[in-house]
């Protein structure tokens, strides 16, 4: 049987944690795509984890009957935060099955009609500041603030104050620090007994609480939490509700506002691109605040945008699977013990799959079906459940931005930040006001 590559330079009992960086893990293993297909990492205690670089090898891990969802490291060191949270629970939890049940109704159609109506004004307005600013703007930090709105308002129906918002957001951030220090010093907090968690994950529950208790509030997310109909299984307690609030809070706005940011990013670059788009929302005949939830949908050029967006910058970089049973990749056998991680960052320009697969070309999505590995939102039962309000949201963003501003680049160079997700770091651009005319 031949050896599964792996990066230079393992050592024992660490592994190849050195030739991974623990800022930028997903950048850095992607950096080893040269090695194959499919190469091997292995890092302290953890299971050897098998990456999947090929469209054709990922495939067939798609198939929940054969695969199962495993929680990889960085899931394990944010897990303590919220450990009933949808994210970190396992298929067969009967505590996931419960929570993505009662979550459903959050997510329908008549769900987006009404995230639509509180989202359209509340994108309207934000996008009029950002055009009111000092230019050039950090298009990395406002596309967060907005999102962070989007999902408190429009989610669960709290307006909260920019010190209240900022100060999530900066705890969101001293929590990921802290937890990412195990990874920069692997040994530290296993040879101390530290956990870097609680602090400030007891502040964001309690950020959580100001936001679930908000008087008279009623929004879809905030609904499907408290709802306690016998139908839909048992009421979630008190403490699984702030776990599912705080989960959907940080994966509602952390992943929407990167990928608007690397649209807006594209779209800078490619200025006929932008144009098209916005000859697409000339054509509707209204102007931003009139479009309907079915106008937003039928947006298909838009939609392409955000679909290559999410191909060439899939925010959530990869997922991690374990076989049922023991199977093969490629040349290689696995084991259930194996860790299979499916790295989107390559699978998504693999060339037997793509054509040009570094080219940023929207029409790509418009010219026929989509090659089954491409899979930015996950898959099968643990796929992404907010996946249809984040593309409402990121193409409506689009199109107030496209509809009053023109897009002038910076200068800036792409550097990705990794939070774990991914974002464009201080992405700057200088928005000049447009008449653009129906
Ligand atoms: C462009 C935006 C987004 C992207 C690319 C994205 C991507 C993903 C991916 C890849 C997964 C699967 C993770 C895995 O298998 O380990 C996932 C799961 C999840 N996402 Fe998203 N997401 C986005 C937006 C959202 C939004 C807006 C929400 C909620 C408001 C959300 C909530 C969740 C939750 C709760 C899960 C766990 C689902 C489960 O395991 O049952 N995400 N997301």
């Amino acid at each position: 049987m031949p050896a599964v590559p792996h990066p230079p330079w393992r050592i024992p009992f660490v592994g190849d944690a050195l030739s991974l960086s623990a800022q930028t893990p997903a950048q850095s293993i992607t950096g080893y795509a040269g090695l194959g297909e499919v190469f091997e990492v292995r890092v302290l205690r953890y299971p050897r984890m098998l990456i999947v670089n090929s469209a054709e090898l990922a495939e067939p891990i798609l198939d929940d009957a054969a695969w199962t969802k495993v929680n990889g490291p960085a899931f394990r060191r944010l897990a303590p935060m919220a450990p009933t949270g949808l994210l970190f629970t396992g298929t067969e939890d009967a505590l996931w099955k419960l929570a993505h049940q009662r979550l459903q109704p959050a997510f329908s159609r008549i769900a987006m009609r009404e995230y639509h109506a509180s989202m359209n004004p509340l994108i309207a307005a934000h996008v009029r500041r950002w055009a009111e600013a000092p230019q050039p703007v950090n298009i990395t930090d406002l596309t967060q603030d907005l999102a962070y709105d989007v999902i408190t308002q429009a989610g669960f129906g709290a307006v909260l104050s920019r010190a209240q918002r900022n100060d999530f957001v900066r705890t969101m951030f001293a929590l990921i620090r802290a937890t990412n220090r195990g990874k920069i010093i692997p040994f530290l907090d296993a040879v101390l007994g530290v956990n870097p968690t609680p602090p400030h994950a007891q502040a964001l529950r309690r950020h959580v609480e100001m936001i679930i208790d908000t008087p008279g509030a009623n929004a879809p997310i905030l609904r499907a939490l408290s709802d306690t109909d016998p139908e839909q299984g048992a009421p979630l307690t008190r403490d699984q509700i702030i776990d599912q609030a705080l989960v959907l809070l940080i994966a509602g706005h952390e992943t929407t506002s990167g990928t608007v940011a690397f649209a807006l990013y594209e779209l800078a670059r490619n200025p006929q691109i932008a144009e098209r788009a916005r000859q697409e929302i000339a054509e509707t005949g209204k102007s931003p605040a009139e479009l309907e939830y079915e106008d937003i949908v039928g947006l298909r050029y838009l939609r392409a945008v955000i679909d290559e967006t999410l191909r060439l910058h899939p925010v959530a970089p990869a997922f991690i699977r374990s076989a049922l049973s023991d199977t093969t990749l490629g040349a290689y056998p696995v084991t259930p013990h194996d860790w299979v991680y499916l790295n989107l960052l390559a699978i998504h320009r693999d060339p037997t799959r793509w054509d040009d697969p570094d080219a940023f070309s929207p029409d790509r999505f418009l010219a026929g079906p989509t090659p089954k590995s491409y899979k930015p939102f996950g898959t099968g039962a643990r796929a992404c459940i907010g996946r249809a309000l984040a593309l409402h949201e990121a193409v409506l963003t689009l199109v107030h931005v496209l509809h009053t501003q023109t897009l002038t680049p910076t200068g800036y160079r792409l550097d990705i930040e990794e939070f774990p997700t991914l974002k464009p770091r201080d992405f700057t651009l200088a928005l000049t006001a447009h008449q653009y005319s129906n």
